[in-house]
């Protein structure tokens, strides 16, 4: 089956699409004849980018919330279910990147991270769940990133997020198996969007937002269960994961590349 195929008639509901990846696969899927909502804060942003998905024949609509705000996601199910009676694909992808450095590391930044990656991607995809358990069918996607797997140098917010994210989607991949439905999990390398557009360290092997899009959606209609990209990035982490913790805590800060004066921030 071409992958456009898999796509095609499907309903799909994309968090954090005013932007990066999440914009890039709805204008994709679109063109591929998927019926996509668009959810993230930046109502004007998600309008633009939902008429360029109509552009393609297909129904696609703007859908405004902070992925924070349980009620408010639960009413985007709400009015999902009511208009195309079934979403066959949610994908948890919204989220913010950040540092906070050990020394002066900032609670309120770190909270509002959890509530955004780690809340946020439950309030996703939970919603859903009674209507794919009765069709025994559907697929959750999170979004996580390869810095889930060790605790990167002044990244202790975005990196534990991005750890419980992938526990997360594991669980439900367990537990959602007998009913028919797929959990799985993501774990981007550095891929070109207004996230990595910054100096502050450095991003080997970057991978533009189409190519980044593209081996998502292979990913997701194979249904992997945890799919890491792209492979140098994967090889890395892979090395990376290995290094004895004394190893670690040496090598990485020195090849992580960052700046000395970097302020706690989101991304
Ligand atoms: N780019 C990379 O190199 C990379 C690598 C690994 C993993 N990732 C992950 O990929 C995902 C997408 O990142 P990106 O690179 O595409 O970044 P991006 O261009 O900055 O996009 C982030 C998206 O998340 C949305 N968002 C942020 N906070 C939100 C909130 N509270 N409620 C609803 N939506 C929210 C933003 O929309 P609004 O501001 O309009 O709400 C935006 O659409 C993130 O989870 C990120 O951690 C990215």
């Amino acid at each position: 089956m071409a992958l456009q195929d898999f796509y095609k008639g499907k309903a799909a509901l994309i968090t954090g699409a005013s932007s990066g990846i999440g914009k890039d696969l709805a204008i994709l899927w679109a063109s591929w004849g998927c019926k996509v909502a668009l959810a993230a804060r930046r109502k004007e942003l998600l309008e633009e980018t939902a008429a360029e998905c109509r552009s393609f024949g297909v129904d696609a609509i703007a859908v405004s919330a902070d992925v924070a705000d349980r009620a408010a996601m639960e009413r985007i199910r709400d009015e999902l279910l009511a208009r195309w009676g079934f979403v066959d694909l949610i994908i948890g992808n919204a989220g913010v990147g950040g540092l906070n450095p050990g020394p002066i590391f900032d609670l309120d930044i770190h909270r509002r991270t959890v509530e955004i990656n780690l809340i946020g991607l439950a309030n996703t995809v939970v919603p859903f769940i009674p209507s794919m358990i009765e069709r025994r069918s559907g697929v959750l996607v999170g979004v996580s990133s390869l810095a889930a797997f060790r605790g990167l140098p002044k990244a202790g917010s975005y990196s534990s997020t991005k750890a419980a994210q992938g526990r997360l989607m594991e669980s439900l991949r367990v537990d959602l198996r007998q009913h028919g439905v797929h959990a799985m999990c993501i774990h981007p390398g550095f891929v070109e969007t207004p996230m990595t557009d910054h100096d502050d360290f450095r991003m080997p092997f970057m991978v533009p937002v189409r190519k980044s899009s593209i081996l998502i959606s292979k990913a997701i209609a194979r249904k992997k269960r945890v799919y890491l990209y792209p492979w140098p990035m994967k090889i890395l982490t892979g090395i990376n994961r290995m290094l004895p913790c004394w190893l670690y805590d040496r090598l990485v800060p020195k090849l992580s590349g960052q700046k000395s004066d970097i302020k706690p921030k989101m991304l």
